[in-house]
């Protein structure tokens, strides 16, 4: 995030509780994604926002401001872009170690694939993230955290899945809940355990484990369940099981599918009603078809290929299909450490062929849809005040300029987050 300059004093933090309103003017263009309707930004050109008690209250042109608005404390946008805070909606935040060897090793010409069949990759840091203390992992979760939200995200879905152990697992989704209330962030949790089967043991077993013991001790502590249904992971008939196991204590759906191969998640997804099928690189045209009709959103990670030097997902063909597709950072030590959804959103444009109008609105509305938020993801009346100021006059700038970091300010919760 950019320091702020002292001439633009009004930019300290403030809280908007207590009935105290807050005015955001000089919003040289606003994204509100007032229709709802994927792709569409519904822009406001010189517009204004007021927020009361964390909610936005009202939001249009600001020669249209209404007078009972106009006293109240402002901050000056300075006729940059604003928008609805990012909502990146697929995550694996809290971990132990990192992973820059495999990379390397990755890049000298061995395979993902290799690396964990012979006990490395994920195996490696769910050894690091079992080591780890509760405390150590919420502080390199945080400081991650923390970047995140400089960068524009407001809400972020973080998952477990590098324990493998039923405590394991809970001391993961923990800390992940505790990173929200450090950071100021909202975390929404996803029970992860049907990651890979843990290193010796039987998948038939594990499956069976997670069921029976994972689940009991990890549901109170999340709101969604996810299986890695691939090739070395979890079958299809095994991400049934689970996660219709998680269906029965409240958890929603959602399934890491067609990631290195095609095996057939994605059609899962829509048979369950999943919330969200992500990764997708290998999906076929049937496969968008079904998740259209179900209402299966697609969750797009361009980041983890981009970093694999893998296959893009068919983000375009997707779209068109009439999929509800969001973006994501899956951040992680293996095949995305990227923490930054202004970099998705250039990569969904410049590896996938969404346009910038799509990727936006992918990355803010269409992540609180596969998330099932109805309360955020827009800058219309009753939605909670997150939102993002740039130092640049268009959204357009986020795609255009990979790389360089324009949020300019952050507001979470109607608080300017410093
Ligand atoms: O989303 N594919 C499975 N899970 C992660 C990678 C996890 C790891 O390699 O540590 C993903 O890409
Ligand atoms: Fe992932």
């Amino acid at each position: 995030m950019y320091a702020l300059t002292p001439d633009t004093p009004s930019f300290g933090r403030r809280a908007t509780g207590d009935g105290r309103l807050l005015l955001l003017t000089n919003c040289g263009e606003l994204v509100t994604n007032a229709s709802g309707a994927p792709g569409d930004l519904s822009v406001i050109q010189d517009a204004a926002v007021a927020i009361e008690d964390g909610k936005i209250v009202w939001a249009g042109p600001e020669a249209d401001l209404p007078a009972a608005y106009h006293h109240a404390e402002a901050i000056d946008a300075g006729g940059g872009a604003v928008l609805p805070g990012f909502v990146d909606a697929h995550t694996h935040l809290v971990f132990g170690g990192d992973r820059s060897d495999e990379f390397a090793r990755r890049l000298r010409g061995e395979s993902y694939e290799e690396i964990l069949a012979a006990g490395g990759g994920i195996h490696s840091t769910v050894a690091a993230t079992r080591a780890a203390s509760f405390e150590e992992l919420v502080d390199s979760g945080a400081a991650r955290a923390r970047r995140m939200l400089a960068g524009g995200t407001t809400t972020v879905e973080v998952k477990s899945g590098y324990g493998l152990q039923p405590m394991a697992e809970v001391k993961m989704l923990a800390a992940a809940r505790a990173i929200a209330d450090r950071v100021g962030i909202t975390v929404i949790t996803t029970f992860l355990g049907a990651h890979v089967p843990a290193r010796g043991a039987d998948r038939a077993d594990y499956v069976d484990l997670v069921i029976e013991e994972m689940l009991p001790a990890a549901a109170t502590y999340a709101q969604f369940c996810d299986v890695f249904c691939d090739r070395g992971a979890f079958t299809v008939d095994d991400a049934r099981r689970i996660l219709t196991a998680a269906a029965g204590r409240g958890l929603g759906a959602r399934i890491h599918a067609e990631q290195l191969t095609h095996t057939g998640g994605a059609a899962l997804a829509a048979e369950l009603g999943a919330a969200s099928a992500d990764h997708l690189d290998h999906a076929t045209a049937a496969d968008a078809a079904a998740l259209a009709a179900a209402g299966v959103v697609a969750v797009l990670l361009p980041a983890a290929s981009f970093s694999m030097r893998s296959t893009q997902a068919p983000g375009r063909m997707l779209w068109d299909a009439g999929v509800t597709v969001a973006l994501a950072t899956d951040c992680n030590p293996g095949t995305s450490y990227v923490e930054s959804m202004p970099l998705v959103i250039s990569l969904a444009c410049l590896e996938m062929g969404l346009a910038p109008e799509e990727a936006v609105w992918a990355a803010t509305l269409g992540g609180a849809r596969s998330l099932r938020l109805t309360d955020r993801g827009r800058v219309t009346p009753g939605s909670v005040a997150d939102l993002v100021i740039l130092d640049a006059p268009s959204y357009r700038h986020i795609p255009y300029r990979p790389g360089t970091d324009l949020v300019r300010a952050v507001v979470k919760g109607g608080e300017v987050v410093e």
